[in-house]
């Protein structure tokens, strides 16, 4: 059990609770052994401490429990490539993206980024990843193996691309649905891992290779699904050739099966209010990935035009088009995306001031919410996984220098937003097991 000062949110509503000297009491759930640890109790301390004689607690003054963040779409095998300049998504996956996936054919270059790729989810403070690997059915098995004696919740899948990509990440068809079943048999459910069909984005699949991810899909109603989609222009234009047929990017998947709850689709940049529609009908989630949109120059999320349809979405780091693994800088560029008000290409769009709350919100819980994982992950609530992180609001300067005059909640939460970085991470705890 723990004391200190605690955020959570309202699991119908999102606003988030603060506990300013609350109790957060962990132990074993209902799985039995090796089950995930539970949150037990929350609550102010002085209440519950009443209820629990003899309680061993370790009191944290001056530190913030929040729910571990959860990223909703990023690329393990691009710690490689980040940072690596380009003109715009397509010259950026020839020059940069391929040339480093292609490596990943050696599984022991697997697995050495693997290791690296979870300590620095750890060192982040992420608890739950949605992750691609590469088209080398190996890079699942390098990562899942890494990942799974570390009990983080972590969702992956083998990227299928059978065609416009260059030799050595490139699959074939039949192979790469047999690999992708073999994968599920393997990994999905094996503790906290799952697994999601990885089709990478239209253009790199053939209509067999969509067919048979659907055909996989709908006899696995488990597993996830992920993939890109309305990112960039040239992008855009390309699969209007590729697709003359079908009325809009987004429509391809849905023509495939594609399209259903546990589907996390990154970016959902340049949708029209059908795509947007069609998300929602389908129980589908975007990922929203704003460092890498202002990195590769994609554009900005519409977060009002999200909000007035209602579809489900999250924030993603999309390493390594995004620059960072950090949710505080990735929370920091979707302010940012949403105070622009234009798309990038398409029309206007409204300016919006994300509330320093439901930034978080969208990095947590709602994310969790988009995986079709509410109250099992990304919230701090009686029977929810107990992953979280320990914050250390002065843990630098000029951090502890604005989290000092914050006045509430929201003013320590943007201060941490804007100024926080990995070193704020005390610890990350996940699902009772300790990583320092
Ligand atoms: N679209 C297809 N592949 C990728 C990728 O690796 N990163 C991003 N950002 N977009 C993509
Ligand atoms: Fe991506």
């Amino acid at each position: 059990a723990y004391r200190a000062a605690i955020l959570s949110f309202d699991p119908d509503t999102g606003a988030p609770r603060h506990e300013s000297d609350g109790l957060l009491m962990t132990g074993p759930g209902a799985g039995g052994p090796g089950a995930p640890c539970v949150v037990l109790a929350l609550g102010p301390f002085h209440e519950l401490i009443h209820r629990y004689p003899g309680l061993d607690v370790e009191s944290l003054p001056d530190h913030l429990i929040a729910p571990g963040f959860v990223d909703l779409h990023l690329h393990y095998p691009q710690l490689d490539v980040i940072g690596s300049p380009a003109d715009g998504l397509l010259p950026w996956l020839e020059q940069h993206t391929f040339p480093q996936e292609a490596r990943f054919a050696d599984p022991q270059h697997a697995a050495s980024v693997a290791e690296f790729f979870l300590d620095e989810l750890d060192r982040h403070g992420v608890t739950t990843a949605l992750t691609f690997c590469t088209s080398h059915p190996q890079s699942v098995d390098a990562l899942m193996s890494a990942a799974q004696p570390r009990g983080l919740k972590l969702i992956a899948g083998k990227c299928l691309q059978d065609r416009h990509c260059p030799d050595g990440v490139r699959d074939a068809t039949e192979q790469s649905l047999l690999d992708t079943e073999a994968l599920i048999a393997r990994w999905h459910g094996l503790g906290r891992l799952g697994y999601a069909i990885t089709p990478r984005f239209a253009p790199s699949c053939s209509d067999a290779q969509l067919q048979g991810a659907g055909e996989l899909a709908a006899r696995h109603p488990g597993v996830w699904i992920q993939s890109h989609v309305a990112e960039n222009l040239d992008e855009l234009a390309w699969v209007r050739e590729l697709y003359p047929r079908d009325r809009s990017y987004l429509e391809v998947y849905s023509r495939f099966g594609l399209l259903r709850e546990r589907s996390v689709y990154a970016h959902c940049l340049h949708l029209d209010e059908d795509d947007r529609a069609l998300l929602r009908e389908r129980g589908a989630a975007a990922a929203v990935c704003p460092t890498s949109n202002f990195f590769l120059g994609s554009g900005c999320f519409d977060f009002a035009s999200a909000w007035r349809t209602g579809f489900l979405h999250g924030l993603a780091s999309d390493v390594g088009g995004g620059t960072s693994l950090s949710p505080f800088r990735t929370m920091l560029a979707a302010y940012e995306a949403g105070r622009a008000a234009f798309t990038g290409g398409g029309p206007a769009k409204a300016g919006v001031s994300l509330a320093p709350s439901r930034l978080w919100w969208l990095h947590t819980a709602g994310a969790a919410r988009a995986l079709g994982l509410e109250g099992v992950v990304g919230n701090l609530a009686p029977g929810c996984e107990a992953d979280f992180v320990l914050l250390d609001p002065r843990a630098t300067p000029l951090l502890a220098r604005r989290t000092a005059q914050a006045r509430d909640l929201e003013e320590l939460l943007f201060a941490l937003i804007v100024l926080g970085d990995e070193r704020a991470v005390a610890r990350t705890v996940r699902a009772g097991s300790l990583v320092d």
